[in-house]
């Protein structure tokens, strides 16, 4: 099997006489030698089939991703978005139904859309290169996959640094039985942003490349609070909390000074949405004097517990309810390590005054963090007992001279992946060797953290802390070449990388 490769393969994977020569191949093989279950195998439509219910309906959206200029609050910036806006519309469908999205790449590179959280069709992950090929500039390409798990989750673009651009939008899956215990939502997107300030990503990545472990706080010999050439430190996060220096913290699009802001009525109960769509920044969220209700990690329902603030690694998402007090107050979200933050507002009572918050910030930060880790998942999407019937260790390592980030001391390799079969009980265990945390996510699935007290919170991103390990299980129930990675958009595309490899 090994003269076809899988690059050749997908390129190929088009044309149905390939599909053809790919079924001889795998015939050819020796029965010992296991094969890959590619994106376009006849057990990914199964697994398709089966998700998919009678009487789904189809909700129909437009992606353009295109080049233009947003106002992040009275700084003007010329950047890439879905659709002019930043965040891009968000998306909303209820669980079970499918989504049809037309991307249409105005950008002038080739672009992909991943559906962060979703356990969907292989080959609509968005990818490239693993589930598909790049869309190329002025292209089109169709998605369309049914949704089975409500919750909140995002989309971005998988090519490149794209997704330190403004190439992300929420997507919203509601379950009927969604209400019970809120009236209302807020969706809040965080990010930090540098592009079209006199920086691009793609240049941010080339100087970490070019200075190596010279440069972007890969000082790390110090303790937290000492000088790192104003590089971001969190004791929280065990030191380095980023490798990039970002102009401006945004929660939904907007800079501190000019925030979004919501009306609500005192005794209203929000659910908020909290998404990290950062390329290099955790957010601690918390709302000044009102208690938040943590319900879901990562889409995934929680036992629910109360919290001052919550810690937010690149791509995960909480949602927390709160209840409106009889005074305007800020969702505020304290970028970590930076002495920066982003806000928006909740006006039930006088005008807001944007300014107001820098003091709230301070306070917010003295207040407990919840551990969401460490959070129990309910019981209905709690994992069977079982033992695993495979283990991975992935062993997260880096910087090298030339900002190399590593899994298994491995630079990423599309064809070589840690192969786990359908039906399995999978167990993955994160080892990090670095001195800096990787919010480490695993594409469509939604694993079971091992916490610390039992079984923990259902994510698809969580926190490794350095010098830690994280284990988590999962179920092989979604064939298909599934790719785990850091999700610091740097160290990802620094090669911290990997492929969770169905075969048969
Ligand atoms: Cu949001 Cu491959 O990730
Ligand atoms: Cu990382």
């Amino acid at each position: 099997m090994s003269h076809l490769s899988r690059r050749s393969f997908l390129i190929l994977s088009t044309s149905a006489a390939v599909a053809g020569l790919a079924a001889c191949t795998s015939n050819a093989a020796a029965p010992s030698s296991p094969v890959r279950v590619a994106p376009n195998s006849p057990l990914v439509a199964a697994a398709e089939r089966d998700r998919r219910k009678a009487g789904a309906r189809t909700t129909s959206v437009r992606l353009d991703a295109t080049v233009g200029e947003v106002d992040l609050g009275g700084v003007q910036v010329t950047t890439w978005t879905y659709g002019g806006e930043l965040p891009g519309k968000e998306v909303r469908i209820q669980r079970g139904d499918v989504l049809r999205a037309h991307l249409t790449n105005n950008l002038p590179q080739p672009t992909t859309i991943h559906w962060h959280g979703l356990a969907l069709r292989n080959d609509m992950d968005g990818v490239p290169g693993l589930t598909q090929p790049e869309v190329p500039a002025g292209a089109n390409f169709t998605y369309e996959f049914t949704v089975p798990d409500a919750g909140t989750h995002w989309f971005h673009s998988h090519v490149g640094v794209q997704l330190d651009r403004g190439l992300y939008a929420p997507i919203i899956v509601e379950d009927p039985a969604d209400g019970a215990d809120y009236d209302t939502e807020l969706v809040v997107v965080l990010d930090d942003w540098l592009d079209g300030t006199g920086r691009i990503p793609d240049t941010v990545l080339a100087d970490l490349i070019k200075n190596g472990m010279n440069m972007g706080g890969m000082d790390h010999g110090g303790m937290p609070g000492m000088d790192h050439g104003g590089m971001p430190q969190s004791t929280l996060l065990g030191g380095d909390a980023g490798d990039v220096i970002y102009p401006h913290i945004l929660a939904n699009g907007r800079i501190a000074s000019a925030p979004r802001s919501v009306t609500a009525k005192p005794g209203q109960r929000i659910r908020l949405r909290l998404v990290n769509a950062a390329a290099d920044t955790a957010f601690r969220v918390g709302v000044p004097g009102v208690p938040m209700r943590v319900t879901h990690t990562d889409g995934f329902p929680v036992q629910p517990r109360e919290a001052d603030t919550v810690l937010l690694g690149m791509g995960e998402r909480v949602d927390a309810v709160i209840t409106v007090p009889d005074d305007t107050v800020p969702v505020l979200a304290l970028a970590e390590g930076r002495d920066s933050y982003a806000q928006v507002i909740i006006r039930s009572g006088r005008e807001s005054n944007p300014a107001a918050s820098d003091s709230a910030a301070k306070q917010l930060e003295q207040l407990p963090v919840l551990a969401i880790n460490d959070l129990k998942a309910t019981e209905e999407v709690t994992l069977a007992d079982r033992a695993p019937d495979v283990s991975h260790t992935l062993v997260l390592d880096g910087p090298g001279a030339k900002y190399d980030w590593t899994i298994n001391g491995k630079p990423y390799n599309p064809d070589d992946g840690l192969p786990i079969r359908d039906g399995q009980r999978v167990r993955v265990r994160f080892e990090n060797k670095s001195s800096m945390f990787h919010p480490m996510h695993i594409h469509g699935h939604t694993f079971q953290i091992l916490g610390r007290n039992g079984r923990g919170p259902r994510k698809d991103t969580a926190i490794v802390l350095p010098g830690e390990a994280l284990e988590v299980d999962f179920d092989a129930n979604n064939p298909g070449q599934w790719l785990t990675h850091c999700h610091n958009a740097y160290h990802g595309e620094s090669s911290m990388m990997t492929v969770l490899s169905y075969v048969q």
